[in-house]
């Protein structure tokens, strides 16, 4: 049952208000409100399926990036803040141990109550105390706040993504193809890199093993892997699965949602490898932080748009995030911050590796050169892709 709650506070303007505090407020509200505009072509039925037990329901991640903020920056800093209900706490718990219990992971699927409705008043409550607090919270504060609001949003657009791809695999198992946002038509190209990839398949390369990591090879066998996820094959031809409905597989644009396993075979048959992730870098600070990212509202990767023979690396940012042969492990130096939010990331690293650059499902604002993704090596329903490289 809800607690009878004061009248919140009304939302805030930004006029009058000194730089800083202005500009923390407007992007709360800007990531906030862009998580809820992923959701506007979802119908009521599509917020509470969960599809496996990496993924969760759009529901889950609305209610959760708001439990975020109640746990880590209302309750501590906001005086007279109330849940709506103090078992949110232990519903939108993801993994952090030191906040208390969390609902168990693979059944957030089951959890019809509370309503769509009710996660939205949740996030409308959560957002008026936040930005009450921003507005009012003493200057001498405002640093204290500053690094947990800024974590929050970077948190928020992190499940932004999620949505996007946790949705794509829901509605993927769906034999009528829903389409979650029309198809943007595509650019004539010079180049099909989708082409290579295929003569991989056409290769056999699924079927020998010695292209494969042991790992990847016992995958390949036990999952029946023959092409990347959301492929099917119908009359000798190859469809896939887009959130703009089942459609061919276009040879010009990259291919994605590729595991770790099968960017290393891919890699290992076409007589190269995948780069380190320092070797990412380094090239990828030398290009313009851009490319197709979530809000091209293309929800897919583009076409490869270099000429071919161009020696500048393309489509570094963006469309697939690329995999590196680099484990996750800490930099030197790095110390798990002390307290729950400790538990943002330090303690996954461990059998994952990291992805480079963004995909069509990052907020271009998320993304930097050194943004470091992780996955372990059988995850694909990201978009995930294929980046070669070559020892000079
Ligand atoms: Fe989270």
């Amino acid at each position: 049952m809800a607690r009878e709650l004061r009248a919140p506070p009304t939302a805030v303007t930004t006029l009058g208000l000194a730089p800083e505090r202005q500009g923390l407020i407007e992007r709360y509200q800007q990531v906030r409100q862009s998580t809820e505009t992923l959701c506007k072509p979802l119908a009521i039925e599509d917020y509470v399926i969960q599809s496996m037990p990496d993924c969760s329901p759009t529901k889950w991640h609305l209610a959760h990036v708001s439990w975020f903020f109640e746990t880590f920056l209302l309750k501590p800093f906001a005086s007279d803040y109330q849940s709506p209900d103090p078992d949110y706490a232990y519903l939108f718990n993801s993994y952090y141990n030191a906040v208390g219990d969390k609902y168990p992971r693979p059944q957030r699927g089951l959890i019809s109550r509370p309503t769509v409705d009710d996660v939205y008043r949740y996030r409308k409550h959560v957002d008026e105390y936040a930005l009450d607090l921003l507005e009012c919270v003493d200057a001498a504060d405002l640093p204290k706040i500053m690094p947990i609001v800024t974590l929050g949003l970077q948190h928020e657009q992190q499940h932004q993504e999620l949505i996007v791809t946790d949705l794509k695999h829901m509605l993927s198992h769906n034999p009528l193809h829903p389409v979650y946002t029309d198809r943007l038509s595509n650019p004539a190209v010079e180049v099909a890199p989708l082409q290579w990839y295929l003569e991989f398949i056409r290769d056999g390369g699924y079927g020998r093993a010695e292209y494969w990591l042991s790992m990847g090879w016992a995958t390949v066998q036990q999952e029946r892997w023959r092409a990347p996820l959301y492929w099917e094959e119908h009359d000798g031809g190859w469809l896939q699965y887009t959130l703009s409905g089942l459609r061919p597989v276009d040879l010009a644009e990259p291919v994605t949602h590729v595991s770790y396993f099968e960017a290393d075979a891919y890699a290992r048959w076409a007589g190269a490898r995948l780069p380190t992730e320092a070797e990412w870098e380094m090239v990828a600070a030398t290009v313009p932080t851009q490319g197709n990212f979530v809000e091209s509202g293309r929800f897919h990767p583009a076409p490869m748009h270099v000429s071919a023979g161009s020696p500048a690396p393309a489509q570094l940012f963006g469309d697939v995030w690329e995999w590196t042969q680099s484990s996750s492990s800490p930099y030197p130096g790095f110390r798990i911050a002390p307290g729950a939010l400790g538990e943002y990331n330090g303690k996954f690293m461990c059998n994952q590796y990291v992805l480079r650059g963004g995909s069509c499902a990052t907020p271009e604002s998320h993304i930097r050169p050194t943004y470091r993704n992780f996955f372990p090596p059988e995850a694909r329903w990201q978009f995930s892709g294929v980046r070669l490289a070559q020892d000079a």
